[in-house]
């Protein structure tokens, strides 16, 4: 049984929708629906910010804030969260003092940004009332501002630190009682001129879903499936949220592995991961913007199947896994062996990725990874590499190899790895890997590369990831944030 209409908080207004397109992005439902104007679309594809809102979710015993981009949003997602835009922020007659700050400090000038960079910055407070520059840096990353600069909307981010309770502050308790009965709720669906989304709310719902229903488009953050919809004006037919299903929401750390539930946002496990394996952590922050990351899951990233997916290649190195259920049956493969050819995997109909095993790092293990784009934020990869080495008494035992952005598929780069395995880790050793490499890929040019390029650095990367190893006092570029 599933309740035919979605609920959710507008500011502090209990929305129920029944008869509505589930195609329907939060941008279009706000401007076209809500009669909120205040939101602005810019690219309509997650790049530029100027549609940022804050959702509210009310996870284990907290409010917790996040900024997302509403055009690649989907309406049946926002069931029992509470969403917060731009008009909601002024407290009477008094603007709140994020905006107060992009006022007193000149952040605005044509304005077109600005909403969404008010949007970023009260996330932004609102987790970290004292940000620092990183974190500041860091929630205002997926906001363009062709105008401004960036100087006058830091000074802003910097004097509203602090700023004390807001509304939402006053409000919480309410917050938190509607949320929960919203979401005590049974499986929701939205459904319109033959267009439907479920969204289940335990793993039995979506086992048998996905059996009624084996062709349904699966929905997690949205961030690349609904780009069909607003850069090629598709509709999905039958969509399945998985956003609601707590047994993909978990992050286990047991023995010698960490299991993550496939529908996890990046935000929520990239401490965890990057506590065991930094360069992940740190490739991940890199992963579009916050907003992208406060949406996107691991489950997309790998179920988008693209060659320059940013994750693939690392889960691959690392030797992870993948549980694909179907029904009552759960098959635990290979990562690699998901990938099969161009956008096209191993998953069978009526399946889904569970979840994701990463084994923990062993003793005298090293992961090195390395993601080549045109800009360092928000940008997609070239060329990503992974290199997860085990180096004993200055031989190689275990290589593991793979790239991304060299292949149609993410792939291992075997005949690199065999000429590492068993040998001494020199320059000579890694020079012979190096001319192993070539063999292992035929990449082609496109609109990010060259294939000359991609190969040129695909085998630079291998040499730089050998002097950082052995020589860890060399500067090889690595950039930073301040
Ligand atoms: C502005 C922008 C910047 C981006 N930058 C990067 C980047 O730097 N690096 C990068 O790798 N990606 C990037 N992406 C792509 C995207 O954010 C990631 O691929 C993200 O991880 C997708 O996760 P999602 O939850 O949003 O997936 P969704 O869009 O919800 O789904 C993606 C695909 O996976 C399938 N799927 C979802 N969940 C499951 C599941 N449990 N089992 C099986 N299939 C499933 C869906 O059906 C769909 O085909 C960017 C996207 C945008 C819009
Ligand atoms: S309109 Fe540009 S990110 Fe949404
Ligand atoms: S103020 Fe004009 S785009 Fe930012």
């Amino acid at each position: 049984m599933s309740d035919n209409h979605i609920q959710f908080l507008l500011n502090d207004r209990l929305v129920t929708l029944n008869d509505i397109d589930p195609n329907t992005n939060v941008l279009g439902y706000l401007r076209n629906h809500a009669n909120k104007s205040g939101t602005k679309e810019g690219c309509a594809s997650g790049d530029c910010g100027a549609c940022t809102v804050v959702v509210a979710e009310y996870i284990g015993g907290e409010l917790t804030y996040k900024s997302l981009n509403a055009c690649i949003t989907l309406l049946p997602s926002l069931h029992g969260k509470q969403l917060i835009t731009a008009e909601d922020l002024q407290d009477g007659d008094k603007l709140h003092p994020v905006q107060q700050a992009m006022v007193d400090f000149h952040g605005s000038q044509c304005g077109f940004c600005t909403p969404g960079f008010i949007m970023s910055l009260f996330a932004l407070h609102k987790n970290f009332p004292d940000p620092s520059k990183h974190q500041t840096l860091e929630a205002l990353a997926g906001n363009l501002c062709r105008c401004t600069g960036y100087r006058a909307i830091m000074d802003a981010a910097a004097a509203a630190k602090n700023h004390g309770p807001d509304q939402f502050d006053r409000n919480k308790a309410q917050t938190i009682a509607t949320l929960s009965e919203i979401q005590s709720l049974a499986m929701t669906k939205l459904s319109s001129d033959g267009q439907e989304a479920y969204s289940p709310t335990s793993l039995g719902e979506l086992s048998q879903l996905m059996l009624d229903n084996p062709k349904a488009r699966l929905l997690a953050g949205g961030t690349d499936i609904v780009l069909e919809i607003t850069q090629m004006m598709k509709q999905l037919g039958t969509i399945v949220y998985v956003g609601n299903v707590p047994e993909l929401q978990q992050f286990d750390e047991d023995g010698d592995k960490f299991t993550l539930g496939a529908a996890l946002p990046y935000t929520q496990f990239t401490p965890s991961i990057a506590a065991h394996y930094p360069e992940f952590g740190d490739m991940i922050e890199r992963i579009g913007s916050l907003q992208v990351r406060n949406q996107g899951t691991l489950g997309g990233n790998v179920g988008n199947a693209s060659p320059i997916g940013d994750t693939p290649p690392v889960l691959i190195a690392l030797d992870a896994r993948l549980n694909l259920r179907k029904g009552d049956d759960v098959r635990n493969i290979a990562t690699e062996d998901y990938f099969v050819d161009y956008k096209v995997t191993s998953q069978q109909d009526s399946e889904f990725i569970q979840s994701i095993e990463i084994p923990k790092p062993s003793a005298n293990q090293q992961l090195k990874v390395y993601k080549i784009s045109k800009r360092f934020d928000d940008d997609i990869s070239a060329v990503l590499a992974a290199f997860n080495f085990t180096i004993e008494n200055d031989t190689v035992t275990a290589a593991r190899i793979a790239f991304g952005g060299m292949a149609g598929v993410p792939a291992r780069a075997k005949a690199c790895e065999a000429a590492l395995i068993g040998q001494p880790w020199t320059q000579a050793t890694v020079d012979s890997a190096m001319a192993a490499l070539a063999g292992d890929y035929t990449p082609m040019s496109d609109v990010r590369a060259t294939k000359e390029y991609r190969m040129t650095v695909a085998q630079n990367l291998l040499q730089k990831a050998f002097i950082e190893m052995t020589q860890p006092q060399v500067n090889t570029g690595v950039v930073q944030y301040a």
